[in-house]
């Protein structure tokens, strides 16, 4: 096994009910933030980064996410042909972030379930895994420090970062001891997929963000159903954890959750007001608009 990581597996295959009615022809993926798909900002993540190889893991009605990282031939004429090269541009940078693949997951059993589709592309390979509810800050460089983990440990590392007893029950929780080396990493000694506040070892929750060693493909294969009925990633690592050591990489700041209807509108606005372009206009309509009733 190599230990540089070049392959990002996003799995994007999900219904996306809790964004009914705007996901139900369009992939809740492909719901903008200001003005990118949020896919879009999990991409660049990724490329930013060095992965130039992306594998989205999809299902029926999808569709829009191949075409959106695909080139256009006939806007891009129609670009060029009307002078807008800004616009030329910034689509071709977006066609060509990553080789962009797809593979679908066929049957909806569970996020584990989608990472082991990704095992004949992966192959013998360390590889990333994003999730699209979780949108990072790149400046703040989280999965540039797993990555960098990585690559010294050779070693599955995993984004953790604490949350409030009542948010518990919507994450993967660890059990973590330090290392002590001064790297600021943690020795991850259990996993539990979603518990209750009281039954949870630390108020340390997965973030969607991991880096696997190839052997997490054997754990998935071995995993039954856990949770929801669903294969469950986190009970892959739990078992993983019993052959290899699995780090965890504390974080605080840069993530914004897109994954429910108020958690994605903080986020477009965080993100709006972050933009020179949009963000001094929107901060003086904000303190405006929320002085009146
Ligand atoms: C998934 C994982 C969970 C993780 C979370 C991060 O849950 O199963 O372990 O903590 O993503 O966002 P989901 O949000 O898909 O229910």
């Amino acid at each position: 096994m190599s230990s540089r990581v070049t392959k990002a597996v996003i799995p994007a295959a999900g219904l996306g009910t809790r964004f009914l009615p705007a996901s139900k022809a369009v992939p809740k993926e492909m719901l903008a933030l200001v003005d990118k798909p949020a896919i879009q900002y999990v991409v660049e993540e990724a490329a930013g980064v060095g992965i130039d190889d992306v594998l989205v893991i999809t299902g029926r009605g999808k569709g829009a996410i191949e075409d959106h990282f695909d080139r256009s031939p006939e806007l891009e004429s129609h670009l060029e042909a009307g002078g807008k090269t800004s616009e030329l541009d910034m689509l071709r940078a977006l066609s060509s972030l990553a080789r962009v693949h797809t593979v679908r997951q066929g049957e909806a059993r569970g996020l584990g379930h989608a990472v082991g589709t990704a095992r004949a592309h992966v192959g013998d390979e360390p590889f990333a895994v994003l999730l699209g509810d979780d949108i990072m800050d790149p400046e703040v460089g989280v999965l540039a420090g797993m990555i960098r983990a990585f690559e010294q440990r050779g070693r599955t590392v995993i984004a953790l970062r604490r949350v409030p007893p009542e948010q518990i029950p919507l994450y993967g929780c660890a059990a973590v001891e330090p290392l002590g080396d001064g790297s600021g990493l943690v020795r991850v000694l259990d996993v539990v997929e979603k518990p209750a506040p009281e039954d949870a070892p630390s108020d340390l929750a997965m973030m969607g963000r991991y880096v696997f060693t190839p052997s997490i493909f054997a754990e998935i294969e071995r995993t039954p159903p856990g949770r929801g009925g669903e294969i469950q990633v986190t009970d892959a690592i739990r078992s993983l954890i019993a052959s290899e050591e699995v780090y965890g990489y504390p974080f605080e700041d840069g993530r914004y959750d897109v994954g429910n209807k108020a958690d994605y509108l903080r986020a477009t606005v965080e993100l709006a007001l972050r933009r020179e372009d949009l963000g001094p206009g929107l901060r003086e309509w904000l303190v405006e608009r929320l002085g009146r009733p």
